[in-house]
């Protein structure tokens, strides 16, 4: 594994005072529903001490603050904001992203279970989850919500590169008992048992957090939900991650499976699986009073943008999601999703909004990478925003690193419409560096970032 270490920190790369120069973005509230949403420095300055933010303000106000010999990197003419957060990704999937079906179920019949069978493999696994931290490093990505497979070592292995970068992951084994090969199936004591040692070896271990894994309703039986649904009791500060209503024949399949359940959702509620740090990828099939539930028990939504075009499973309601409040967060969902790059996700997000009648401006869609993301996490406070305390994840944002977005960044009026041309022109060249917990683990040049020094 390479790590680049901050060129302009010799020693302890993560140490002391560190300020960053360039103009600064993060959000303080969901634009949707107010106003002042967000803090924006022009020329801004971020103040990072050891792996924490301890300022981000006007440049021309902290500076005077800062120590003598402190160091300013001069990132002017490039955005910094909290690292982007994808709550629903498959890293098992990396090596079948783009691969064709005609929907869901063929595609895991296909491409996904034979691929996750590879992952019986430890060395397979640390190989593919070290490939893709740096890719999601390489987007801007500094903490997703992330399944592994069925087998309990591709969980060590993913956790195992996640603690070498110092990220902050949340990650966890699938349980799979019915419906599925044979070769991927565990059994409703097997997955409950695994994932509870998981659960006591990796849960807020370092930055890493576990999240209870099964599937989908279609390939745990009742009494592996029932075992789920009693672990997420049991161990109430973990997370909770699964599908819901992602596609038609998928919806008519559960209501074959689950005859009394009023709904799709209704299963999993059934079983005590919604509560805070409960994540449910897609939700395009629910129903009103499913998302009365949802805003009710803060249960959150990831919203599956790239995903849902690429297998033709639907689209996004917006409007009915915001009039019941349910918390919102966007997500890739590699490899049924086509892009790692948070920036690709947001422009197929924003033509999914504008196929259903609604409008998301980029405000939004930034804040939901962000902040949304956090919240949908109950990690306000420690991740997705400048707030003094909260974990160093940042990342620069070149409005220049293409020919097209510096012609058209160059004549954007507002910034509503620099982030509008950075969210449907930009992806992974637009992520200039990434750092975190105050660490430069990711920089498009290796060109040493240019450095002056407060006297
Ligand atoms: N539903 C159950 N498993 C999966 C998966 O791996 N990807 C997607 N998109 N949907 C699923
Ligand atoms: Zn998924």
């Amino acid at each position: 594994m390479k790590l680049i270490d901050n060129p302009m920190t010799p020693g302890s790369p993560s140490s002391g005072l560190q300020a960053y120069r360039a103009s600064l973005l993060h959000f303080t509230a969901d634009p949707a529903f107010h106003d002042n949403a967000y803090a924006w420095h022009e020329d801004g300055l971020l103040i990072v001490n050891d792996v924490r933010i301890q300022a981000a303000g006007d440049y021309a106000q902290l500076k005077a603050g800062l120590p003598p010999g402190t160091q300013v990197h001069d990132y002017r003419g490039k955005l910094i904001m909290p690292g982007f957060i994808d709550t629903h990704i498959h890293y098992p999937q990396t090596d079948m992203i783009a691969s064709p079906a005609p929907g869901l179920l063929p595609w895991l019949e296909t491409y996904t279970f034979p691929t996750e069978r590879k992952f019986a493999d430890p060395e397979h696994a640390r190989e593919v989850a070290s490939f893709f931290l740096d890719e999601l490093l390489r987007c801007g990505t500094t903490t997703a919500m992330v399944y592994c497979t069925v087998h309990p070592s591709s969980v060590e292995a993913f956790f195992a590169e996640s603690e070498k970068r110092n990220l902050r992951m949340v990650a966890g084994k699938i349980m799979m008992d019915r419906n599925c090969p044979e070769f991927l199936r565990d059994t409703a004591e097997s997955g409950a048992r695994e994932s509870e040692e998981l659960i006591r070896k990796w849960h807020k271990r370092g930055r890493q957090l576990y999240a209870i894994t099964p599937r989908f309703a279609p390939t745990s039986t009742e009494a592996q939900l029932q075992l789920a649904g009693e672990l997420a009791t049991a161990y109430p500060d973990t997370y909770l991650q699964t599908h819901v209503a992602e596609n038609t024949d998928e919806v008519a399949w559960v209501k074959s499976l689950f005859p009394k359940a009023r709904s799709y959702l209704d299963v999993y509620d059934h079983y005590g699986m919604m509560r805070p740090r409960a994540m449910y990828a897609h939700c395009i099939w629910l129903d009103d009073a499913d998302r009365a539930r949802m805003a009710e028990t803060q249960s959150a939504v990831s919203i599956c943008a790239t995903s849902n075009l690429f297998l033709g499973s639907g689209l996004f309601d917006f409007a009915r999601a915001d009039a019941a409040q349910v918390p919102l967060s966007l997500a890739t969902d590699v490899g049924g999703g086509t892009s790692f790059s948070m920036l690709q996700t947001m422009n197929e997000t924003y033509k999914v909004a504008r196929m259903g009648g609604a409008y998301l401006p980029a405000l939004r869609m930034f804040y939901l990478a962000t902040l949304g993301g956090a919240r949908s996490m109950q990690l306000e406070g420690t991740i997705g925003s400048f707030t003094p305390g909260a974990e160093a994840d940042f990342i620069v944002l070149d409005p220049h690193a293409t020919p097209l977005l510096e012609r058209r960044t160059s004549r954007t009026n507002n910034l509503e419409e620099l982030l509008f041309a950075l969210a449907l022109l930009g992806d992974d060249r637009t992520v200039a560096a990434t750092y975190v917990a105050g660490r430069q683990l990711h920089a498009r040049n290796d060109r040493a970032v240019e450095t002056d020094l407060v006297l």
